[in-house]
């Protein structure tokens, strides 16, 4: 039986601007997916907010409603796109020079409505990513000055595009790894170091920072120190707006939150984890610069400590030798290639191994992620929810948690707690597996 406590929870009424932060090839496959969708085009596999069902109550009671008839989303019909990119290619440019969709099919029939999609002048400097020049670049004196143009942008895209509510994904290029330091720690250092053009604030906190001021979710797409520290946490828990990140858990890192927790369920050890990728892309190309490489490589290898856990079990994962690598390789293009050799060891110590190799498409597995933060970042906001949003962590390499708390990495974990709270949010009771009533006497 349901539970009578459901939190209140705004109606999704009107339209839903969502802005993207980077016009490039997530974000284009993103807008013209969701087009070509609305459209009867396409289907939205990959989303979990449109395909996906939730069990309530018992098995028995054989309730499984679609997530989207349970919880209030906001439709793809109510959908409106903006976004920023130093680069000035419109959305329909910008998704032809990415080559993931295929012109004729999904580009062609939906051109005018993406070539309306030009891309704002970004906040951009070139010191926070290295292989990447544009020109559609906001002019300012200072970063504060740059955050206030930006906030500035977001009130004039609510009111021109007739929005009702907004929410703001971080879809553009890894920035150069910067470590939290005093500017991070309180607001009123964060803003005095904008003021004072200091090198430790990055674009991308000049967006999240411009979007929590205007109330506005936002979720970081990338691995880039953005939102996660606690000048952030704090403005976002004073005005209500729900945060979190980062960087969309897609591919590789995907397989990996799976299989780990297999070895570990099973008390098998791991004794080394290679992991490879090549792909030629922008991002890989971004990505090719040591310093946008360390934000991107620190995100990717943290998952595995984390799972396996060798304080917990130094026999089995104590001595495991961890690599990741990327290598840019245009030939490629948007089809990534991620292999993965997993030496492990069983009873008494013998060895085995496992291969994966996944020839994946590294946009057509991040649209649905940015489709699904929009609208559940949409839905936090309209249930009061504010701050970090851990619930949501089933979407990123790095999930962003509160001080003090591990980051949970399985990815059936992160299923487990993202249904939960669907359930807390509707007043249903919590799925617990244990089941011991269709078995025992009471
Ligand atoms: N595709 C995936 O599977 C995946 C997974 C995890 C993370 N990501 C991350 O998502 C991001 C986007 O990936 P992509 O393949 O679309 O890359 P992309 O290079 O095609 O697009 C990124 C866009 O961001 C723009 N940009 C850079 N700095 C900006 C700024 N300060 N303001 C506004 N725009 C800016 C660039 O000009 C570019 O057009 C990357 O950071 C990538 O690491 C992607």
């Amino acid at each position: 039986m349901a539970e009578k406590n459901a939190r209140q929870i705004a109606p999704a009424q009107g339209k839903l601007g969502v802005l993207c932060v980077g016009l490039g090839a997530v974000a284009t496959t993103f807008i013209a997916g969701v087009e070509n969708i609305r459209r009867g085009a396409a289907r939205p596999i990959g989303s979990i907010t449109q395909m996906g069902t939730i069990r309530l109550g018992k098995r028995t009671e054989k309730r499984a409603p679609l997530i989207r008839d349970f919880v209030p989303l906001a439709a793809l019909e109510d959908l409106v796109f903006g976004a920023w990119d130093p680069i000035p290619d419109d959305a329909y440019t910008a998704a032809l020079r990415a080559g993931v969709l295929d012109r004729h099919e999904h580009v062609e029939p939906i051109a005018a409505f993406l070539k309306a999609i030009k891309p704002m002048p970004a906040v951009f400097d070139q010191s926070y990513v290295k292989r990447l020049e544009g020109k559609n670049v906001k002019p300012g004196s200072s970063k504060r000055e740059l955050a206030e143009a930006l906030r500035k942008d977001i009130k004039q895209f609510k009111t021109k595009q007739k929005c009702d509510r907004l929410v703001m994904v971080w879809c553009a290029s890894t920035e150069i790894f910067i470590s939290p330091g005093p500017s991070h720690w309180t607001l009123d250092a964060f803003e005095k170091a904008m003021d004072a053009n200091d090198p430790t604030i990055a674009p991308s906190m000049l967006y999240a920072y411009a979007a929590i001021m205007e109330g506005v979710p936002f979720a970081n797409g990338a691995p880039n120190l953005t939102c996660d520290f606690p000048a952030m946490e704090q403005l976002a828990k004073s005005k209500g707006v729900p945060i979190g990140g980062k960087d969309f858990k897609t591919g590789q890192t995907m397989v990996k939150t799976v299989l780990s927790p297999m070895f570990k369920a099973r008390m098998l050890g791991v004794a080394g984890w290679y992991s490879t990728n090549i792909l030629g892309n922008r991002d890989g190309e971004v990505l090719d610069d040591p310093e946008s490489f360390k934000t991107k490589e620190e995100s990717k290898l943290g998952v595995l400590e984390y799972i396996l856990q060798p304080q917990l079990y130094p026999e089995l994962y104590g001595k495991m030798y961890h690599k990741v690598r990327i290598n840019y390789y245009p030939p490629r293009g948007d089809n990534k290639e991620g292999w993965d050799n997993i030496d492990i060891f069983g009873w008494l110590g013998y060895p085995m191994q496992i291969k994966v190799d996944f020839l994946c498409r590294d946009s057509i597995l991040a649209a649905p992620l940015v489709l699904d933060l929009a609208l559940f970042y949409d839905l936090s906001q309209r249930a009061g929810l504010s701050g970090i949003q851990e619930w949501l962590s089933f979407y990123f390499k790095s999930p962003q948690v509160a001080p003090g708390l591990y980051p949970e990495h399985d990815l059936f974990i992160q299923q487990t707690k993202l249904k939960n709270t669907l359930r807390y949010l509707m007043g249903e009771t919590q799925i617990t597996h244990t089941d011991l009533e269709y078995y025992q006497e009471a």
